[in-house]
């Protein structure tokens, strides 16, 4: 049985990958507006990927016979400077999130909550890789240094992007499929 405890933080790192999706929403929206097609696709899969980490958060807590608890989620920024300073911002958001999930562990362990632990393995893992794709990305757009040629490279890589959604969705059972 869950505790009480974990049963709230869970649910409020459903919110918490809920905002993500939002943010990533409100980066598509505003990258496809400035002309970045690709970098805006990406972050579309991107706000769709976290949702699939709200489904597996989702489905753990109904599993273990918790209670779903949804909480307010805030309005994203709209606005940035350039495709460098969005994917920036992606990063030191990832950061946070693996914060969340640390936090999510050390609860986990001091409650000898030996399945939440082998859960949230998958994300700590998940995590490493988020910060990673977020922070490479921003590291191309600097080393462009804003220039045309560069910019355009970096975007025709990012429409490449393809999701493969490894959950079952909890709430239409759509089976695992590439999108
Ligand atoms: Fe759900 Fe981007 O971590």
């Amino acid at each position: 049985m869950i505790s009480k405890k974990m049963t709230t933080a869970l649910n409020a790192q459903v919110t918490a990958e809920l905002y993500s999706s939002y943010l990533y929403v409100s980066m598509s929206a505003w990258l496809q507006a400035e002309g970045h097609q690709g970098a805006a696709h990406w972050m579309s899969l991107q706000a769709r990927e976290e949702i699939y980490h709200v489904i597996k958060f989702y489905n753990f807590i109904l599993d273990r016979g918790g209670q779903i608890r949804l909480g307010p989620i805030e309005a994203p920024p709209a606005k940035w400077k350039s495709a460098l300073e969005v994917f920036e911002q992606a990063h030191a958001h990832e950061q946070k999130v693996t914060a969340l999930i640390d936090s999510l562990m050390t609860l986990a362990k001091s409650e000898s909550d030996h399945a939440s632990e082998i859960f949230l393995q998958w994300f700590v893992t998940e995590q490493t890789e988020e910060e990673a794709n977020t922070l490479a990305t921003a590291q191309k757009y600097k080393l462009a240094a804003g220039q045309g040629a560069g910019l355009f490279m970096i975007d025709q890589e990012l429409a490449a992007r393809t999701l493969t959604v490894l959950v079952k969705d909890a709430l239409t059972g759509v089976p695992p499929t590439a999108v």
